[in-house]
Formats: structure tokens, C-alpha cells, sequence
């Protein structure tokens, strides 16, 4: 298929789309959606307000003809969306798209994991910070063990998908996992990828002090392991990986806080309800749902998704300071899926 590749006003492409599909979560966790800010009476977006299948897939085409080349769901919880596995299939029928893959708590994996992968996915990305039970019930803010993401991850692996861990790394809470975690997931063969607390939404208490840096996590994993490093897998990938000198496994950073990556960072968002966001800190979203909603045409939307692609000079990560964390509109974590 003919693409049309747009830039940003720093020359970046737009290569990938994060789909968030719902703004709900069955998790809590702690660094993400706090119960204290997301209790009983927090208000989640109704359903009318979310796009509906045929409008992601509309969207999705038009991404796609504009240089799109992977899309990930997100959420929220994305399984937790009825009938995922039906927008799965709509988006892997998209010509000019070569990956779909979708970042999940597990939890309902060993119920979807078939259906998802015989609709088209390729891989996951899981959630699991510990492997600790108590602990892991304690940042989920559920009390959840980690039982059933162990099932859902392989329920995920059984169904051919290919499966990554995402640590998130907090100190004094999970950095004593950080060995556990490494060794269950070199034995598995599983890519497990350590995070970077990150200064997401404005409900997380972010503090510079509880960061632990990609530095610290590989000074101890040298201790253990010896490690070579590995070039990414494709432009514009976030993690830095490495794999184990004796055993063909990828361990990778996500280093949004201590090594920036705003000078390749290829992805646009789409949020639940249906606004474009292009970048994980940009508070301003840019409406899509109700200009197609109002009867835009597919040529109004390549030009409105242009402009807004064209007019995209965001690095938040390379101009963090204390300062500006405490200042700037921020979007949830939970309205656009990280
Ligand atoms: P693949 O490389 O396709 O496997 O996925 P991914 O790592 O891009 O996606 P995933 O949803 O697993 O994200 C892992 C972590 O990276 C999450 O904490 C994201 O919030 C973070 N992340 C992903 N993209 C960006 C980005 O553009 N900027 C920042 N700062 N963080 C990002
Ligand atoms: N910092 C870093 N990563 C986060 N995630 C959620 N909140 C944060 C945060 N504050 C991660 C989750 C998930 C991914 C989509 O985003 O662990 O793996
Ligand atoms: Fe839910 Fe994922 Fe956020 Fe945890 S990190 S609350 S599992 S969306
Ligand atoms: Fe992209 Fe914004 Fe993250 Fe930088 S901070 S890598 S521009 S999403």
C-alpha cells in the first residue's frame, strides 16, 4: 500500500499508534491508578463517550496510510473491553500494518489468550512487578496475587503469543525484586524489561527520589549475570536491551527518566474517548471522535491527523526538571494506556 509518511516539526515519523480501548482497570496499582484518587465513586467514562470498533478500525486505516506500521491496545485494562478479540481481528486485516500487540495485566489471558492470537495479535506485554504475593497485592491495591498473571502469561505463551514482562521499579518499594524477577524470567524465557518510575498523570506522587535508575538496576545485575549488549528490534523502540551470555534472552531498560528518548519517539495516542495525544505528557488533547462524529470525511481526518502530527514538537522527557513536573497538565496514565 502507498503510504504517506508525515513528520513533526522535528522530523520524526509517526510509526506507531497506542489504542487505548477503555479507561478502566481491575487493578489498582499504585504508581498508576491509586485507589486513594480512583475509589468507588470515581467517575469512568461511559460508553458512549469510548469509540466504537468501527471507529478505531476507521481511524486505524488512516493512521496506517499515514505511516503507521505497528498498533498497540492499551488501556486501562484492554481485555476488560467486551469482545476485544473482534477488534483485533478488524485492526490485523489493515494492509500496511506488521505488528499488533497489546499491554495487559494478564489477568484474563488464560481466558482470551486463543481467541486473541486466532484474531491476529502477536504479542503482550504483562504487567508484574514482583513476584512476591504480598507485595504484589499491595501494588495492585487489590490484594490480587500474583497467581493469575503466572496463568495468564502462560496462557499467552501456550497461544504461540510472544510475551514480555514490564517491571515498573520503585524504590523502597520493588527494587528487592529486581534479582527474583530477572532469574524467573532468564529461566522462563521471557524479555523482561525494567521500568523507570515514571512523573505519569498527577495522581501518582511522583518524586525524583524514588526513581531507580537504569544505572542502579544494571549495577546489580552485573553482579549476577554477565550481559552483552543488543540493538533494537525496530526504530524508535523504547527499551535498551541486553541478553544473557549464556542463554538467548533479552533483558531491557526503560529509561523515560534517566536517558530520554524524545529524539526518536515515533508514537502517537489515541485515547479512549477518542483524542489524539502525542506525548505521554502533553496534557492537551487534540478531538477526533466528534469531528468524525459531526460527519467529518476520511480526507478531513487525514488532514486533521496530519496538522496535529505536523505541528508536534513535544520532548517532555528531555526537558524534565523538578520544576516543570509541577506545573504542567497532565493526562492520566489510565485515559492513554502508558
Ligand atoms: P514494544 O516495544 O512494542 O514491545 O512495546 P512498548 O515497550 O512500547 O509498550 P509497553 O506498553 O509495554 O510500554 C512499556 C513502558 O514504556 C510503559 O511504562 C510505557 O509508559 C513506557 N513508554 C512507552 N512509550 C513511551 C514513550 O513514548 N515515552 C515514554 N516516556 N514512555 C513510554
Ligand atoms: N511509571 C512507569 N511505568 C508505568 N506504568 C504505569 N504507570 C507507570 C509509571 N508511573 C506502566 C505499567 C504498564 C505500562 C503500560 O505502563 O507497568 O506495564
Ligand atoms: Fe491497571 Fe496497568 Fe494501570 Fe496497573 S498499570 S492500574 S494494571 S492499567
Ligand atoms: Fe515521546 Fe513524550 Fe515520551 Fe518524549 S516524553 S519519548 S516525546 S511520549
Amino acid at each position: 500500500m502507498e503510504k504517506n509518511i508525515i513528520k513533526d516539526k522535528l522530523n520524526r515519523p509517526m510509526h506507531d499508534l497506542r489504542i487505548s480501548v477503555i479507561d478502566r482497570c481491575n487493578f489498582r496499582c499504585q504508581y498508576c491508578m491509586p485507589a486513594e484518587k480512583f475509589g468507588p465513586d470515581f467517575e469512568f467514562l461511559p460508553r458512549s463517550a469510548l469509540l466504537t470498533y468501527e471507529e478505531i478500525e476507521r481511524l486505524g486505516k488512516i493512521f496506517v496510510r499515514l505511516g503507521v506500521e505497528k498498533i498497540r491496545l492499551t488501556g486501562g485494562e484492554p481485555l476488560l473491553r467486551k469482545d476485544l478479540p473482534h477488534l483485533v481481528e478488524k485492526l490485523s486485516a489493515i494492509k500496511g500494518l506488521s505488528d499488533i500487540g497489546l499491554t495487559t495485566n494478564g489477568v484474563l489471558l488464560p481466558k482470551l489468550a486463543n481467541e486473541l492470537k486466532a484474531a491476529g495479535l502477536k504479542r503482550v506485554n504483562v504487567s508484574l512487578d514482583t513476584l512476591n504475593d504480598e507485595l504484589f497485592g499491595q501494588i495492585n491495591g487489590r490484594g490480587i496475587g500474583t497467581a493469575p498473571v503466572l496463568e495468564g502469561i502462560e496462557a499467552a505463551k501456550q497461544a504461540g503469543l510472544g510475551v514480555k514482562i514490564n517491571m515498573v521499579v520503585k524504590k523502597g518499594l520493588n527494587d528487592t525484586e529486581i534479582i527474583p524477577m530477572a532469574k524467573f524470567c532468564k529461566e522462563q524465557g521471557l524479555e523482561l524489561r525494567y521500568i523507570e518510575f515514571m512523573d505519569v498523570g498527577s495522581t501518582n506522587g511522583w518524586k525524583m527520589d524514588d526513581v531507580i535508575t537504569k544505572r542502579q538496576i544494571f549495577h546489580l545485575l552485573n553482579e549476577e549475570f554477565e550481559l552483552e549488549p543488543v540493538g533494537p528490534a525496530y526504530f524508535g523502540e523504547v527499551a535498551k536491551l541486553y541478553k544473557y551470555k549464556d542463554k538467548d534472552v533479552n533483558v531491557g531498560f526503560i529509561t523515560s527518566v534517566s536517558e530520554s528518548f524524545c529524539s526518536s519517539c515515533t508514537r502517537s495516542r489515541l485515547s479512549a474517548n477518542g483524542q489524539i495525544f502525542t506525548c505521554l505528557f502533553n496534557g492537551n488533547g487534540h478531538d477526533i471522535r466528534n469531528f468524525m462524529r459531526n460527519g467529518a470525511t476520511d480526507e478531513q481526518l487525514v488532514e486533521r491527523i496530519t496538522a496535529i502530527w505536523n505541528g508536534r514538537d513535544d520532548r517532555y522527557s528531555d526537558e524534565r526538571t523538578a520544576e516543570t513536573n509541577k506545573n504542567r497538565k497532565k493526562i492520566e496514565m489510565s485515559y492513554i494506556g502508558g
